[in-house]
């Protein structure tokens, strides 16, 4: 985890209830937001596959299922659970701040 990125308010706590799954846009970056049991993840909203919005997906437990082809990843790691996913996705830490959920950008 880098300590060089910038804390980017990107949604408010309450926004993402338990089990949920959501999609923001900060700047150019399509992040990503789950709520894995009252802990808070984020990954690249994008697939590594092809075009689609994981957030558009299904949440099954802390894999996340894109909408497209099925392919899968892990929340917390985002391990790509194998074909037709070619690599892992980006993950990016995350804080809560009152009532807001701060992204790590930019590490
Ligand atoms: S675009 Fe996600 S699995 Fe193909």
């Amino acid at each position: 985890m880098s300590e060089s990125g910038t804390w980017v308010t990107v949604a408010a706590r309450s926004a993402i209830a338990e089990g949920e799954v959501t999609g923001v846009s900060v700047g150019e970056e399509q992040i990503a937001l789950y709520n894995l049991g009252g802990a808070l993840f984020a990954t690249s909203n994008i697939c590594t596959h092809a075009f689609a919005l994981l957030s558009d997906g299904w949440l099954d437990g802390d894999v996340i299922e894109c909408p497209l082809h099925a392919g899968r990843f892990e929340v917390k790691t985002g391990k790509g659970l194998g074909p037709p996913i070619p690599c892992d996705i980006k993950t990016f830490p995350v804080r809560v701040v009152g009532d807001a959920v701060q992204v790590q950008l930019g590490g």
